[in-house]
């Protein structure tokens, strides 16, 4: 390598005259980029103001790491046009969240109630080309009105390519995490509709296809905009919310959370510090129930077992009767899926997305099962809990992240299959001592057996055999109760050891050793989910 030798004089006339020009064009670049500040008239920053919310600006800046710097992109969009003014109402670029490089873009609420100008759009879409091209994980901070109505003929057509790339992207593993603020309607409701993580903020998101007024018009239906689509609503009842903030500064903060969690590329993976847990793992045997016909809340397991007892908690609000977060166990990440009661089909659905979220990261799973059952019933039967277990079904069969389950209760019916049961080939299954398998508990099997019994004597015309009955109801009961036992299971190989509770996060600890001795790859594609 050589030297260049510079031939600029900078005492030239010629060189004077043109360090002056460029010096005023700086200058008029400055002055224009402080257009692109502009967040809004006086009396919507007002409002915004007295209603506690922060600004774009101010959201983007908390978002970042500390250190960060902020690659704006695109703040110039729109100039000169006939738009919102320059920058539309997005603001949009690339920084460091959690130590991860990402998209963020932030509506601003406060110019036009955030509903997308042409411009806007086009910036939009211009920043998720280099979000998939970069293949750098996008978070969406939302309050916008939608289309910029007037405009609508301009932005509807390809408006829709938004929705489209959200979904591409996830397909090709680049998650999409949305936080919404404020107002998202219509279109503007599938930017979180359609995103892989959506946190809303109590009180203040309100998510709907149409607003009230429009449903009063269209159904006649006379509803609040909170009862409609507020955070609490979609957090327990709808599940278009996976977290619920309280207030905007936890939005962000679960943001940063679930972006420590996301896959991160091979250069950047490291093995976080290990913390052991906070709780005695001695407790375990006090918390754990030895009769698998009592509950108990499987956070205190979870507790005892992961690094530094923390848990960040997926849809916490919604089908309480499966827990879902990641966790680290000795420095690994994890995913667990872990029973509460039985499996509705919320909890179903829910179980699916985050298997399917864990195989989008590569992050192993581990299944916590204390099952009875799907629910069974009319009601139930007829809101499709056949085809919302089977989605569940489908998703462990072709999740290809490496997996371990622990029995940790009772393990009974389709509940053993959608939580990985032996069939579904988790890597390593262990059974603790006071573990159930069985298609059913011993009394429901009997039970169901003289039923059967009786009714076939009746049609047969016979007077049905009490004392022959109550005989055979009780061999049945001790025959399943014996087949269902820990020790039978383990004696028949459908698990890989009855392990003592305590030692639960030890077992852990060293199955993930071995797991990471080959690379994890989450899985592509699924069978058709029946909807
Ligand atoms: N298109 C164009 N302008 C819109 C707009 C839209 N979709 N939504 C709101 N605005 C404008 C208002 O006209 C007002 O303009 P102004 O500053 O010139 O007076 C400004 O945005 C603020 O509106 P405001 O209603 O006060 O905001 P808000 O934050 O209280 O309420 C909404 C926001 C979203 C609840 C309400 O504006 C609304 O329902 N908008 C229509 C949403 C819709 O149906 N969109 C269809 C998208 S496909």
């Amino acid at each position: 390598m050589s030297l260049i030798k510079t031939k600029i004089n900078p005492q030239s006339e010629s060189y004077q005259r043109n360090y002056l020009l460029m010096k005023e064009k700086v200058i008029e670049l400055e002055q224009t980029m402080q257009k692109s500040l502009f967040q809004g008239e006086e009396k919507y920053l007002e409002r915004n103001k007295k209603t506690g919310k922060l600004l774009a600006r101010e959201r983007i800046e908390l978002l970042l790491d500390l250190d960060s710097p902020f690659l704006e992109l695109l703040p110039l969009a729109g100039i000169g046009g006939d738009g919102f003014g320059v920058g539309g109402t997005l603001v949009g670029g690339i920084g460091f969240v959690s130590n991860r490089l990402c998209i963020l873009t932030a509506n601003v609420g406060t110019i036009k109630g955030g509903s997308i100008d042409y411009p806007t759009l086009q910036k939009n879409l211009r920043i998720s080309e280099i979000a998939l091209e970069n293949e750098l994980p996008t978070i969406n901070m939302v309050e916008s009105a939608g289309a910029n109505l007037p405009d609508q003929a301009k932005i509807f057509n390809y408006g829709g390519t938004i929705f489209r790339e959200i979904t591409r992207r996830s397909q090709k593993g680049i998650p999409t995490i949305s936080i919404v603020f404020g107002n998202s309607t219509a279109g503007g409701a599938y930017v979180p509709g359609m995103s892989d993580y959506t946190i809303m903020v109590k009180d203040q998101a309100k998510v709907f296809l149409a607003g009230p007024p429009l449903v009063k018009m269209a159904t006649n239906e006379v509803v609040d905009d909170e009862a409609l689509g507020g955070a609490d609503m979609h957090s327990r009842i709808s599940g278009v919310s996976d977290y619920l903030a309280v207030d905007e500064k936890d939005g962000i903060r679960i943001a940063r959370e679930i972006m420590s969690f996301l896959n991160s590329p091979e250069k950047e993976k490291v093995r976080q510090k290990i913390i052991e847990p906070l709780y005695d793992s001695e407790e375990i045997l006090g918390l754990v129930s030895a009769d698998v016909r009592i509950p108990f809340d499987a956070r205190e397991l979870i507790a005892r077992v992961v690094d530094g007892s923390h848990f960040s908690e997926f849809k916490s609000n919604y089908g309480s009767t499966l827990v879902t977060g990641y966790a680290v166990i000795n420095g690994y990440q994890i995913g667990i899926v872990a029973n509460n009661g039985v499996l509705f089909s919320e909890a179903a659905n829910k179980g699916t997305q985050f298997i399917q979220l864990c195989n989008q990261n590569n992050i192993p799973l581990l299944f916590l099962q204390n099952i009875t059952g799907f629910m069974v019933g009319k009601k139930y039967e007829e809101e499709g809990i056949i085809k919302h277990g089977a989605k569940m079904i489908n998703a462990v069969s072709n999740s290809t992240v490496p997996a371990i389950t622990i029995i940790i209760g009772a393990s009974y019916g389709a509940g053993n299959y959608a939580m990985c049961g032996r069939a579904f080939k988790p890597r390593f299954l262990f059974s603790y001592p006071n573990s159930k398998i069985a298609v059913m508990g011993p009394e429901q099997l009997s039970g169901v057996m003289e039923i059967i019994q009786r009714d076939a004597a009746q049609k047969a015309a016979v007077v049905y055999d009490e004392e022959k009955g109550t005989f055979i109801k009780q061999k049945i009961t001790s025959e399943a109760d014996k087949q269902s036992n820990a020790y039978y299971a383990s004696g028949q190989l459908w698990d890989d050891g009855v392990i003592d509770p305590r030692e639960t996060r030890n077992y852990l600890k060293l199955c993930l050793e071995v797991i990471h001795n080959t690379e994890i790859k989450g899985a592509d594609g699924y069978g058709v989910f029946r909807m």
